[in-house]
């Protein structure tokens, strides 16, 4: 069961911090299709860093980069590159929330703070997660921007849309990657600080190929608003994807983050023809899904066409496909889902989709 104690309502937003604010915009924005609304930064009197904050859908990112190399978090760039910082968490009371986060072993990081401006009053207080990784209580109730320091973009700056939204509707979930041995303190996290209630397991027998292999769990909030997968490599006879990850951001952090569509085909044609890359699985796949998985309401040639992957449970079935990484360094991606009825992750495809992470892998020289 959620713990009552600790309403939390949903995912008010995700805080990149990046090495050019403006540049990933123009990425979200063209490639992804989200909406530029709002900004911070020398113009609104925010001297120390910019922000663009992008919508699409219910999903809100806020990507922020230092003005300066004086900037309190600077050195998060050359540590973990272009990464997550912050998942913001939508809450009744604020105080309330981060004093029995403290009160029940959380870091603090930032205490309850109000602010008033213009726009109204902004309450927020931070804790700390898995590595760099922060959690923001937030309650905007009484605030008509987005947050203190922003302001809603002129629109005469981003004019007509030219690429339309992609059919991004909300966060399906935010998987997180911790240290070899870590998992169950971070789901132990997140069940006794955030009464968070635990959903499936599985282990590293479910999920392996013949080199690398992790172990999952997933942890659940807002009566399944919020869905934290927390991952740690097992031991495998090469470099599991999990310690890639863990190298090359420099310790735990957000691996990927889903995000729903109602309708994963064109989402995923559009997104390509915006030139986002996507893990491509062999042609193999298809040939027995029908059998696998029964039937389903998608032409299994659009799905071959796109590599999109298909799993069922008892529920009904879900579609997912994955992008490459959005960054230079082999660390964050997202993913596309559409949920028909199955609540599950895709376990069914771990295997076919480890085996297209590892020849990845295997380009990089990192096996
Ligand atoms: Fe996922």
């Amino acid at each position: 069961m959620s713990d009552d104690q600790m309403p939390l309502r949903k995912i008010d937003h995700v805080k990149f911090f990046v090495g050019n604010a403006r540049q990933s915009a123009y990425f979200y924005r063209n490639a992804y299709g989200f909406d530029v609304v709002a900004y911070a930064g020398l113009e609104t009197k925010v001297k120390h860093e910019a922000g663009y904050v992008v919508q699409q859908g219910g999903i809100t990112f806020i990507l922020v980069s230092p003005l300066r190399a004086n900037h309190p978090e600077s050195s998060r760039l050359i540590l973990h590159g272009d990464g997550v910082s912050d998942i913001a968490l939508q809450v009744d009371d604020v105080r309330r929330a981060y004093n029995l986060a403290v009160e029940r072993g959380a870091v603090g990081v930032v205490g309850p703070r109000v602010i008033e401006d213009k726009y109204g009053i902004y309450e927020y207080a931070t804790i700390r997660a898995y590595g760099d990784t922060t959690h923001t209580f937030v309650n905007r109730d009484r605030y008509k921007a987005f947050a203190p320091g922003f302001d809603p973009i002129d629109p005469s700056r981003y004019d007509v849309k030219t690429y339309h939204d992609t059919g991004l509707l909300a966060i399906d979930h935010i998987v997180g990657n911790v240290e070899e041995g870590k998992m169950n303190e971070w789901v132990e996290f997140y069940k006794k600080v955030l009464g968070f209630e635990q959903l499936v397991s599985f282990d590293d027998t479910d999920i392996s190929t013949e080199y690398s292999a992790l172990m999952s769990k997933v942890v659940q909030s807002g009566r399944g608003r919020i869905k934290f997968p927390i991952n740690e490599p097992a031991v495998g006879r090469r470099k599991s994807q999990i310690e890639e990850y863990i190298d090359f951001y420099g310790g735990a952090g957000v691996q990927h983050i889903a995000m729903a569509t109602n309708d994963i085909i064109k989402t995923v044609r559009h997104l390509r023809d915006n030139d986002v890359s996507f893990l491509r699985v062999p042609k193999t796949y298809y040939e027995n899904l029908r059998e696998r998985v029964g039937n389903i309401k998608e032409s299994i040639d659009d799905l071959a066409e796109l590599g999109i992957l298909v799993d069922r449970d008892d529920e009904g079935y879900m579609l997912q496909i994955f992008t490459k990484p959005v960054q230079d360094r082999p660390t964050l991606f997202f993913e596309i889902i559409q949920r028909e009825g199955s609540k599950s992750f895709g376990k069914g495809n771990f295997k076919a989709l480890f085996e297209a992470i590892e020849r990845e892998q295997d380009i990089r020289g990192t096996l």
